[in-house]
């Protein structure tokens, strides 16, 4: 172990890089409840892809702690059109990051890898030993090679320079914040902007890509905070962390749940023809569980809240069809 754990917050210098995205806000909601200082800063001001504007940028803030959230995300059509970005932009902002705070003093670093970096056909449920045995899901390899790099960046890091940086791999995620642009969003929003259209047009019927039948787990984006919180505190060591919900729902199950919230009474058209995906993918949560941390807030109860901050967010004209950043400062 190269840090003491608990590292104490109260009273630190806590940077969130990436504050605007999902994950980046939820990590400062969480973190309103410490006693430390928040410290952000926009990408206008400092692109993380400049080595030397992140450096400046860090030297003078002088963090005690950061959390790497800010990194170029998307889905299967980002990364198969912009593969260059997803290594160039991920590779960039991982090394300066952790460079500029191994040169600043900053006394712990959390990175976030993501569940989609494991081996495409990786056991199930995935322990975080499966990274790196099997070869990698090829629509996000860009993105997966730069992530596994970032992983490794911090492990070695610890070893060489005896900095106290540590990786956490979530599962996938949803809530406030998230990207309903259809074209490049997720399941859970995706699903959510089109049932909401439904009831708000008056449509019976909505289409689903795929059987229904493949099952994923889902985790509340306010639950990841709270353990990457709890990993800051207590976790210090070289192995990335998975952090997860440890179950699933199938995908026709997480559609009802979604009609429900919405309150929506149509049917859904499964569409066969469209890839299914893995059957299951679910990560090993046993590790965290272990560390005393396990998520709270049940799926139905996620959806519901990310659902009112979507409508929120489109009666305030912050969905623009992009990225929805409603409440980001
Ligand atoms: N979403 C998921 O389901 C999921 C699952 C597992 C892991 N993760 C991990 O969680 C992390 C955050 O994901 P997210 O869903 O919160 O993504 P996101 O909503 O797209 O947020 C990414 C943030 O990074 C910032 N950023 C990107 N490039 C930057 C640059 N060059 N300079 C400065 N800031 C930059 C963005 O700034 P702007 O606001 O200016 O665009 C944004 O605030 C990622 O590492 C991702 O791998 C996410």
């Amino acid at each position: 172990m190269t840090g003491k754990v608990p590292f104490d917050l109260a009273g630190r210098r806590v940077f969130v890089a990436g504050h605007r995205g999902m994950v980046g806000q939820a990590i400062c909601r969480r973190l309103a409840g410490e006693k430390c200082e928040i410290l952000t800063v926009r990408r206008a001001e400092v692109d993380l892809r400049r080595q030397q504007a992140t450096e400046d940028w860090v030297a003078k803030a002088k963090p005690d702690a950061v959390f790497v959230a800010a990194a170029t995300v998307g889905g299967i059509l980002a990364n198969a059109t912009r593969p260059a970005e997803f290594l160039y932009d991920n590779l960039a902002i991982e090394t300066n990051l952790i460079e500029a705070s191994r040169k600043s003093g900053v006394a712990k670093l959390l990175f976030l890898g993501s569940s989609c970096i494991y081996p495409r056909e990786a056991a199930q449920p995935m322990a975080e030993t499966a990274l790196l045995t099997g070869p990698l899901e090829p629509t996000n390899e860009w993105y997966a090679i730069a992530k596994i790099a970032g992983i490794k960046m911090a492990q070695a890091y610890r070893r060489q320079h005896g900095c106290d940086y540590i990786s956490a791999m979530p599962t996938n995620l949803y809530g406030p914040g998230d990207n309903f642009d259809l074209q490049s969003s997720h399941v859970v929003p995706a699903l959510i902007a089109k049932i909401h259209a439904a009831k708000t047009e008056g449509r019976g019927e909505v289409e689903i890509w795929g059987s229904g039948r493949p099952k994923r787990e889902f985790l509340f984006v306010d639950d990841l905070a709270d353990a990457l919180v709890h990993l800051m505190k207590h976790y210090s060591d070289e192995p990335h962390l998975n952090v997860g919900t440890g179950s699933d729902v199938t995908i026709a199950e997480l559609a009802e749940t979604i009609a429900r919230v919405v309150g929506w009474q149509g049917k859904f058209r499964y569409d066969a023809s469209k890839p299914d995906g893995t059957p299951r993918k679910l990560v090993d949560v046993s590790k965290l569980a272990a560390l005393g941390w396990k998520a709270k807030t049940p799926l139905d109860q996620g959806l519901t809240l990310a659902y009112g901050w979507y409508r929120e967010a489109l009666a305030q004209g912050a969905v623009t069809g992009g990225r929805s950043r409603a409440g980001a400062a």
